[in-house]
């Protein structure tokens, strides 16, 4: 039986006027024609700046046009370049460790780094002991410089901040061939390093930029600050930007004796050269307590760059270790990078039920119509990091109900397999929900739901992070059998007027 969604009356509307062209063809001709005209509008400003010396930049919409074309102005001049994509070599990793730590937090940096694939080192106080043995599943290690001669006054905090806040110089110092970016972070970040290179390759690295992410705990951003980039989440500073901090960082350190971290104190002399921060939303820093399972469920759309501080938070799937957990979710994100956590919903309205997909991690299922502002709310299922306190956060959240009649049933990921260029993933009810049961008959077609499919037919191409963002679309296919023992759900991009709304 079609879905209620190859019901809809356009399609059939589509079908009538448009008889051998897809509205995706019409669209992508119109997007070919587009990208055309400008790439000829813009080759023949090039030649007409080339021609008329004097009349560069004839007025200031051209200006921006160029600037956004990724050509550089100097000193007014236009001079037009290209490079090759960024990739994974120009990547300078600096992660912040210590001797005494390294082998209990190791593992968090294990999963990411790939041996003489990935560049960079770990940054120790002293030498590990009997360093003959450092393993080679780590970065190498390097033994950070002497800091005693600055000052460090923040009552609660430690020297050690000196120390990793100059990590950025002390990489950028040893002189590596062809780096675009110094991307720094601690000894328990976990990069999903596919989705960095995506990020950072948007940005054009001969100019300066600062690109991380806020705290997600208020109380954190108003004591430290809203204008740095938390370095638990990872930080990436372009070359050209830390050639200048370089220049000014150790000098700008005692200006910033009394802020708490290395993070503060970069971003303090970050400020004096003028860059501010380029916020992304896949950075995490994870300043939360309890349960990280709604901030995952409702992951904003961006890639997945980061997450941090994964042992104060619980598992983040039930009944795994903290760390087989980041492990599974590394399964899903080894098949399709992009997608990872990536959440789409759509309603089943055979059953009116509503469906949450919170890609390669997990599935909510509702028996009633939510509206499209109250699923993509985040759950509230931790606390603030300092006082354990329910807020605030810098997104709103909406509280996890502990009555089960109040609640959605949830699924958690089980298994993964590539399917072509696509994929199948399978989501399971956890045991430890199993018990927790509504008694509403509303409920019981829901708990018959053993296994939820989830099919995507192609992968989340990086270029689409280039586009205005959007939500993928799902749907649900066999919703016709009332007590169904499986679900499947189909993501894929949206069509031309489709959206989450009621009948
Ligand atoms: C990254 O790009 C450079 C060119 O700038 C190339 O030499 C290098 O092989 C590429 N590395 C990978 C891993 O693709
Ligand atoms: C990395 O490269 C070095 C030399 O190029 C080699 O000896 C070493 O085995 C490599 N390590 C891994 C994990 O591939
Ligand atoms: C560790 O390496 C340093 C040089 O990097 C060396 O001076 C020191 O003796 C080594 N320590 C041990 C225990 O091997
Ligand atoms: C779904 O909800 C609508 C509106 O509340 C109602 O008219 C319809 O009968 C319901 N359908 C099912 C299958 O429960």
């Amino acid at each position: 039986m079609p879905s209620p969604i190859d019901q809809d009356p356009f399609k059939a509307w589509k079908f009538l006027v448009l008889p051998t062209l897809k509205v995706s063809d019409v669209f992508s001709l119109f997007l070919k024609a587009t990208i055309a005209i400008c790439t000829v509008v813009s080759i023949s400003l090039v030649f007409y700046s080339f021609l008329n010396p004097s009349q560069r930049l004839p007025c200031p919409e051209c200006n921006k046009i160029l600037i956004s074309d990724h050509r550089k102005i100097i000193n007014g001049e236009v001079s037009g370049y290209s490079y090759e994509k960024t990739n994974i070599s120009h990547i300078l990793f600096g992660i912040g460790g210590s001797a005494k730590t390294w082998n209990k937090r190791r593992h968090y940096t294990e999963v990411w780094w790939m041996p003489n694939i990935t560049r960079g080192y770990v940054w120790l106080d002293q030498n590990p002991p009997g360093n003959d043995t450092w393993p080679l599943t780590s970065p190498p290690y390097k033994v950070s410089a002497d800091t005693s001669r600055f000052k460090y006054t923040c009552s609660y905090g430690s020297r050690s901040a000196l120390r990793i806040a100059r990590i950025v110089k002390e990489s950028f110092e040893l002189g590596l061939e062809n780096v675009r970016w110094l991307v720094m972070g601690d000894d328990d970040t976990v990069f999903f390093i596919e989705n960095l290179v995506t990020v950072l390759a948007k940005y054009d690295h001969n100019q300066m930029y600062y690109i991380g992410g806020n705290s997600e705990s208020v109380e954190q951003d108003a004591i430290h600050s809203y204008t740095m980039a938390y370095g638990g989440g990872g930080f990436a500073i372009s070359y050209p930007l830390a050639k200048e901090l370089v220049r000014v960082l150790d000098g700008c350190l005692d200006r910033y004796a009394s802020f708490y971290g290395s993070d503060q104190k970069v971003q303090g002399c970050i400020s004096e050269i003028g860059v501010p921060l380029t916020k992304e939303l896949g950075f995490h820093q994870v300043d939360i307590r309890g349960d990280p399972y709604g901030l995952l469920a409702a992951h904003p759309l961006a890639p997945l760059v980061s997450l941090h501080h994964l042992d104060y938070v619980q598992s983040i799937f039930p009944g795994l270790s903290r760390f087989d957990s980041v492990n599974k979710l590394i399964t899903a994100y080894k098949t399709d990078p992009g997608r990872t956590l990536q959440y789409s919903f759509c309603y089943d309205l055979t059953r009116n039920w509503s469906v949450s997909a919170s890609w390669g991690y997990t599935i909510q299922l509702y028996p009633a119509l939510l509206t499209a502002m109250q699923l993509q709310t985040v759950f509230r299922t931790f606390r603030t990091w300092r006082r354990w306190s329910e807020g605030p956060f810098t997104f709103n959240t909406r509280p996890m109900n502990v009555d089960p009649c109040l609640r959605p049933v949830v699924y958690f990921l089980d298994r993964v397999e590539r399917f072509g260029d696509g994929t199948l993933t399978t989501y399971k009810r956890s045991e430890d929900e199993l018990d927790k049961v509504c008694d509403r008959p509303d409920y019981a077609p829901v708990y018959a739901v053993q296994l939820v499919n989830v099919i995507t037919s192609t992968s989340l191409k990086p270029d689409i992070w280039n586009m205005a963002p959007r939500r993928q679309c799902c749907e649900v296919i066999n919703g016709e059998n009332r007590m169904s023992s499986m679900v499947q759900v189909n993501i894929r991009g949206c069509n031309e007027m489709e959206s989450v709304t009621p009948p």
